[in-house]
Protein backbone atom coordinates (compact mmCIF):
# COMPACT_ATOMS: atom_id res chain seq x y z
CA UNK A 1 0.00 0.00 0.00
CA UNK A 2 2.74 1.96 1.23
CA UNK A 3 4.18 1.60 -2.38
CA UNK A 4 1.09 2.49 -4.35
CA UNK A 5 0.76 5.87 -2.46
CA UNK A 6 4.21 6.52 -3.81
CA UNK A 7 3.77 5.58 -6.82
CA UNK A 8 0.37 7.87 -7.50
CA UNK A 9 2.48 10.67 -5.65
CA UNK A 10 5.54 10.20 -7.59
CA UNK A 11 3.38 10.16 -11.09
CA UNK A 12 1.81 13.40 -9.84
CA UNK A 13 5.64 15.08 -9.45
CA UNK A 14 5.04 15.29 -5.86
CA UNK A 15 7.47 12.44 -4.81
CA UNK A 16 10.68 11.63 -5.81
CA UNK A 17 12.30 8.22 -6.66
CA UNK A 18 14.05 6.73 -4.06
CA UNK A 19 17.17 5.25 -2.63
CA UNK A 20 19.10 3.93 0.57
CA UNK A 21 22.09 5.30 -0.69
CA UNK A 22 23.47 8.33 0.98
CA UNK A 23 24.66 11.57 -0.85
CA UNK A 24 27.99 10.60 -0.12
CA UNK A 25 28.00 6.93 -1.71
CA UNK A 26 26.43 8.45 -5.11
CA UNK A 27 28.70 10.92 -5.25
CA UNK A 28 31.62 7.86 -5.00
CA UNK A 29 30.27 5.82 -7.21
CA UNK A 30 29.77 8.78 -9.89
CA UNK A 31 33.58 9.26 -9.59
CA UNK A 32 34.14 5.52 -9.70
CA UNK A 33 32.09 4.80 -12.87
CA UNK A 34 33.48 8.26 -14.64
CA UNK A 35 34.32 7.28 -17.86
CA UNK A 36 33.80 3.67 -17.59
CA UNK A 37 32.77 1.98 -20.95
CA UNK A 38 31.11 -1.50 -19.36
CA UNK A 39 29.22 -1.14 -16.61
CA UNK A 40 26.51 -3.43 -14.78
CA UNK A 41 24.07 -2.63 -11.74
CA UNK A 42 22.55 -5.50 -9.83
CA UNK A 43 19.78 -3.88 -7.91
CA UNK A 44 18.18 -0.95 -9.34
CA UNK A 45 15.03 -0.55 -7.66
CA UNK A 46 13.91 3.23 -8.94
CA UNK A 47 17.18 3.98 -10.84
CA UNK A 48 18.23 6.57 -8.43
CA UNK A 49 21.57 5.07 -8.59
CA UNK A 50 21.19 4.54 -12.07
CA UNK A 51 20.94 7.89 -13.32
CA UNK A 52 23.91 8.51 -11.58
CA UNK A 53 26.08 5.74 -13.09
CA UNK A 54 24.43 6.73 -16.43
CA UNK A 55 25.19 10.40 -16.02
CA UNK A 56 29.18 9.76 -15.18
CA UNK A 57 30.10 7.15 -17.47
CA UNK A 58 31.23 7.61 -21.28
CA UNK A 59 28.72 8.68 -23.71
CA UNK A 60 29.60 5.55 -25.77
CA UNK A 61 28.98 3.51 -23.02
CA UNK A 62 26.94 0.91 -21.89
CA UNK A 63 25.04 0.13 -18.48
CA UNK A 64 23.18 -3.29 -17.42
CA UNK A 65 20.71 -2.68 -15.41
CA UNK A 66 19.57 -5.70 -13.53
CA UNK A 67 16.53 -6.66 -11.17
CA UNK A 68 13.85 -9.22 -11.66
CA UNK A 69 11.51 -6.31 -10.52
CA UNK A 70 9.27 -9.56 -9.33
CA UNK A 71 5.63 -8.27 -10.22
CA UNK A 72 3.49 -7.43 -6.89
CA UNK A 73 -0.48 -7.53 -6.16
CA UNK A 74 -1.33 -5.33 -9.31
CA UNK A 75 0.17 -7.34 -11.91
CA UNK A 76 3.40 -5.22 -12.64
CA UNK A 77 6.52 -4.34 -10.65
CA UNK A 78 6.09 -0.22 -9.64
CA UNK A 79 9.66 0.19 -8.85
CA UNK A 80 10.09 -1.16 -12.67
CA UNK A 81 7.74 1.58 -14.04
CA UNK A 82 9.44 4.53 -11.73
CA UNK A 83 12.89 3.29 -12.71
CA UNK A 84 11.97 3.26 -16.47
CA UNK A 85 11.01 6.92 -16.54
CA UNK A 86 13.66 8.18 -14.68
CA UNK A 87 16.46 6.60 -16.13
CA UNK A 88 15.29 7.80 -19.65
CA UNK A 89 15.71 11.20 -18.25
CA UNK A 90 19.26 10.60 -18.64
CA UNK A 91 20.90 11.68 -22.06
CA UNK A 92 24.02 9.86 -21.53
CA UNK A 93 25.41 6.38 -23.60
CA UNK A 94 23.00 3.49 -23.71
CA UNK A 95 21.31 1.17 -20.52
CA UNK A 96 20.44 -2.10 -21.17
CA UNK A 97 17.61 -3.75 -19.04
CA UNK A 98 17.70 -6.94 -18.24
CA UNK A 99 14.63 -8.51 -15.83
CA UNK A 100 16.82 -10.66 -14.17
CA UNK A 101 18.52 -11.96 -11.02
CA UNK A 102 22.09 -11.08 -10.96
CA UNK A 103 23.35 -14.52 -11.38
CA UNK A 104 21.13 -14.82 -14.20
CA UNK A 105 22.55 -12.13 -16.00
CA UNK A 106 26.06 -13.16 -15.45
CA UNK A 107 25.38 -16.40 -17.21
CA UNK A 108 24.16 -13.72 -20.22
CA UNK A 109 26.88 -11.04 -20.04
CA UNK A 110 29.87 -13.99 -19.80
CA UNK A 111 28.45 -14.34 -23.61
CA UNK A 112 29.85 -10.58 -24.62
CA UNK A 113 32.98 -10.16 -25.90
CA UNK A 114 34.10 -7.65 -23.44
CA UNK A 115 34.18 -7.95 -19.66
CA UNK A 116 32.87 -4.92 -17.41
CA UNK A 117 34.80 -2.12 -16.08
CA UNK A 118 32.60 -1.08 -13.15
CA UNK A 119 30.05 -3.24 -11.74
CA UNK A 120 27.86 -2.19 -8.59
CA UNK A 121 26.15 -4.95 -6.50
CA UNK A 122 23.21 -3.69 -4.67
CA UNK A 123 20.65 -6.54 -5.19
CA UNK A 124 20.34 -9.39 -2.43
CA UNK A 125 21.98 -8.44 0.61
CA UNK A 126 21.61 -12.08 2.34
CA UNK A 127 25.11 -13.76 2.90
CA UNK A 128 24.14 -16.23 0.46
CA UNK A 129 22.61 -13.70 -2.19
CA UNK A 130 25.88 -11.79 -2.04
CA UNK A 131 27.64 -15.07 -2.31
CA UNK A 132 26.21 -16.17 -5.42
CA UNK A 133 26.39 -12.48 -6.89
CA UNK A 134 30.03 -11.90 -6.08
CA UNK A 135 30.81 -16.09 -7.64
CA UNK A 136 28.90 -14.81 -11.19
CA UNK A 137 30.45 -11.85 -11.32
CA UNK A 138 34.10 -11.65 -9.90
CA UNK A 139 35.30 -13.45 -12.96
CA UNK A 140 33.58 -10.85 -15.28
CA UNK A 141 35.38 -7.73 -14.23
CA UNK A 142 38.51 -6.60 -16.25
CA UNK A 143 41.86 -6.30 -14.49
CA UNK A 144 41.99 -2.78 -12.89
CA UNK A 145 38.14 -2.84 -13.32
CA UNK A 146 35.92 -1.64 -9.98
CA UNK A 147 33.16 -3.51 -8.22
CA UNK A 148 31.17 -1.49 -5.69
CA UNK A 149 29.10 -3.18 -2.79
CA UNK A 150 26.40 -1.77 -0.72
CA UNK A 151 25.73 -2.65 2.61
CA UNK A 152 28.66 -3.99 2.93
CA UNK A 153 30.31 -2.06 6.07
CA UNK A 154 29.08 -0.18 9.08
CA UNK A 155 29.25 3.92 8.58
CA UNK A 156 28.78 6.20 11.84
CA UNK A 157 25.09 6.46 11.24
CA UNK A 158 24.20 2.32 10.59
CA UNK A 159 25.65 -0.52 12.75
CA UNK A 160 25.12 -3.46 10.11
CA UNK A 161 27.95 -5.80 11.08
CA UNK A 162 25.66 -8.76 11.53
CA UNK A 163 24.13 -8.23 7.84
CA UNK A 164 24.96 -11.10 5.23
CA UNK A 165 26.34 -8.91 3.02
CA UNK A 166 28.99 -7.32 5.35
CA UNK A 167 29.70 -10.66 6.86
CA UNK A 168 30.57 -11.37 3.37
CA UNK A 169 32.46 -8.21 2.90
CA UNK A 170 34.70 -8.76 5.66
CA UNK A 171 35.45 -12.44 5.60
CA UNK A 172 35.68 -13.38 1.95
CA UNK A 173 35.92 -10.35 -0.41
CA UNK A 174 38.21 -8.15 1.39
CA UNK A 175 40.52 -11.53 1.89
CA UNK A 176 39.97 -12.06 -2.17
CA UNK A 177 43.54 -12.23 -3.48
CA UNK A 178 42.42 -10.71 -6.69
CA UNK A 179 41.13 -8.07 -5.45
CA UNK A 180 42.47 -5.05 -3.30
CA UNK A 181 40.52 -2.28 -1.21
CA UNK A 182 40.16 1.30 -2.50
CA UNK A 183 37.80 2.92 -0.28
CA UNK A 184 34.79 2.58 2.34
CA UNK A 185 32.31 5.36 2.29
CA UNK A 186 29.52 4.87 4.68
CA UNK A 187 28.10 2.00 3.86
CA UNK A 188 29.71 1.08 0.32
CA UNK A 189 33.04 -0.51 -0.36
CA UNK A 190 34.96 -0.18 -3.13
CA UNK A 191 37.41 -2.81 -4.19
CA UNK A 192 40.12 -2.82 -7.62
CA UNK A 193 40.87 -6.37 -9.46
CA UNK A 194 44.48 -6.08 -9.24
C1 LIG B 1 18.41 -1.77 -2.35
S1 LIG B 1 17.51 -1.90 -3.84
C2 LIG B 1 18.59 -1.22 -5.04
C3 LIG B 1 18.69 0.26 -4.92
C4 LIG B 1 19.43 1.03 -5.97
N1 LIG B 1 20.72 0.47 -6.31
C5 LIG B 1 19.63 2.41 -5.40
O1 LIG B 1 20.59 2.61 -4.68
O2 LIG B 1 18.77 3.27 -5.62
C6 LIG B 1 17.58 -3.63 -4.13
C7 LIG B 1 16.97 -4.10 -5.44
O3 LIG B 1 17.53 -5.38 -5.72
C8 LIG B 1 16.58 -6.16 -6.37
N2 LIG B 1 16.96 -7.57 -6.18
C9 LIG B 1 16.57 -8.45 -5.24
N3 LIG B 1 17.16 -9.64 -5.41
C10 LIG B 1 17.97 -9.50 -6.49
C11 LIG B 1 18.85 -10.37 -7.19
N4 LIG B 1 19.02 -11.63 -6.78
N5 LIG B 1 19.51 -9.91 -8.27
C12 LIG B 1 19.33 -8.62 -8.68
N6 LIG B 1 18.53 -7.73 -8.06
C13 LIG B 1 17.85 -8.17 -6.99
C14 LIG B 1 15.24 -5.77 -5.76
O4 LIG B 1 14.19 -6.03 -6.68
C15 LIG B 1 15.46 -4.27 -5.50
O5 LIG B 1 14.92 -3.51 -6.54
Amino acid sequence: MRDFKHFILWHLELAQAETQTSAVERACLARHAANRKHLVEIGVWHGVTTCRLRRAMKSDGILWAVDPYRAGRLGFSIPQKIAHREVAKVPNGKVAWQRLTGVQAAAEFARCEDKADFIFIDGDHSYEGIKADWEAWKYLIARDGIIALHDSCSSAGRQIDEAGSAIFTRTVILNDADFELVEQVDTLTIVRRK
